[in-house]
């Protein structure tokens, strides 16, 4: 089978200025993509500046002999994401693949919390991907092709400690996954998500032994599948770490019903409310909707 290629594509990448969006721009541009190699170039806190990250990842992918701009605005305003994506109208004509990539921490527990340590990381990782997106999805519309890759993590699908204002972001990029699949269908736009695991300065301290098993560079092959005109999918999220990749997915367990349900009925079903035998997968509200109508009477058909 021919390897999968990216000629006459243009991708923009968020955040490739160091670990797993570096290493995406890198692959999508060996695979022949024109890449706008975007990085705020700050410090994992996301405080500070500095065009040279996203400028020397540029100047690798055209020593190589391929095509990529820097691009040092920022995702996580409006005005930002416009710019982003005008990088890449300016020096390329088109934009085919957006990887939401960029991001930043500020742990802390809950009761902890701030405004200053949670609007920023919903900014950047929630806003920003609507700010980089919407012009794109413009495009894309009228072209009538386009693919999403979005980022999202297990500290929001799983819930991790310390990571509400991260978690609640990443899991946001599920249902913006998810609701942009459904909006994109009929213009051939596929959006689908990963939730990486890899050795970055981000999670350097994080890992322990497991950071030597895992290389970004291992995570990028799925963002290229993902972003590739032959993906079969969309709407979708895949875990992916050191060569594993698995998908993740939404189920639904085939419940309980009573027309009449009372507060001990919940209690007195509720290991059958949670058996996931026979559990469903459902593509959309619809299947959700049926499976109701049909637990409560045959009324779905
Ligand atoms: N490394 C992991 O194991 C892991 C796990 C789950 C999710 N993620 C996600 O993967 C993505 C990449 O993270 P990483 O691990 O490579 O860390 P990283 O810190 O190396 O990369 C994040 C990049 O985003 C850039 N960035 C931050 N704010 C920005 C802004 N406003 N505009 C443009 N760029 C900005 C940073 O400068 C940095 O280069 C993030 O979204 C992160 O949340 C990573």
């Amino acid at each position: 089978m021919a390897e999968l290629g990216f000629d006459g594509q243009v991708a923009i990448v968020t955040g490739a200025g160091g670990g797993l969006g570096k290493e995406h721009a890198l692959l999508l541009a060996a695979r022949g993509a024109r890449v706008v190699v975007n990085d705020i170039g700050g410090s994992v806190h996301g405080e500070g500046s500095d065009l040279g990250p996203a400028e020397t990842v540029a100047a690798q992918i055209r020593d190589a002999g391929g095509e990529a701009v820097a691009d040092g605005h920022s995702v996580a305003t409006p005005e930002g994401g416009e710019a982003i994506v005008d990088t890449a109208l300016g020096a390329f004509g088109r934009v085919d693949i957006v990887v939401n990539n960029a991001g930043i921490l500020r742990d802390k527990a809950f009761h902890n919390l701030t405004p200053e340590l949670l609007d920023p990381v919903i900014d950047v990782h929630l806003k920003g991907a609507f700010h980089v997106t919407r012009p794109a999805w413009v495009k894309m519309r009228e072209q009538g092709y386009g693919r999403v890759v979005n980022t999202s993590s297990n500290s929001g699908i799983l819930g991790n400690f310390g990571q509400s204002n991260y978690g609640a972001a990443k899991m946001g990029l599920v249902g913006f996954t998810r609701v942009l699949a459904a909006e994109g269908a009929r213009y051939n736009i596929k959006v689908n998500a990963i939730a990486p695991l890899a050795r970055t300065r981000m999670t350097e301290e994080l890992l322990g032994a497991a950071a030597d098993k895992l290389d970004p560079a291992l995570v990028s092959p799925v963002v290229a599948y993902l972003a590739h005109e032959s993906v079969p999918v969309s709407g979708e999220v895949y875990t992916v770490g050191g060569g594993r990749v698995a998908r993740f997915f939404i189920g639904m367990t085939r419940g309980f019903t009573s027309p009449a349900l009372r507060v001990e009925d919940v209690r007195d079903h509720f290991s059958e409310i949670r058996d996931e035998t026979g559990y469903s997968v459902p593509a959309g509200p619809g299947d959700e909707l049926k499976a109701l109508l049909d637990a409560l009477g045959g009324t779905g058909e």
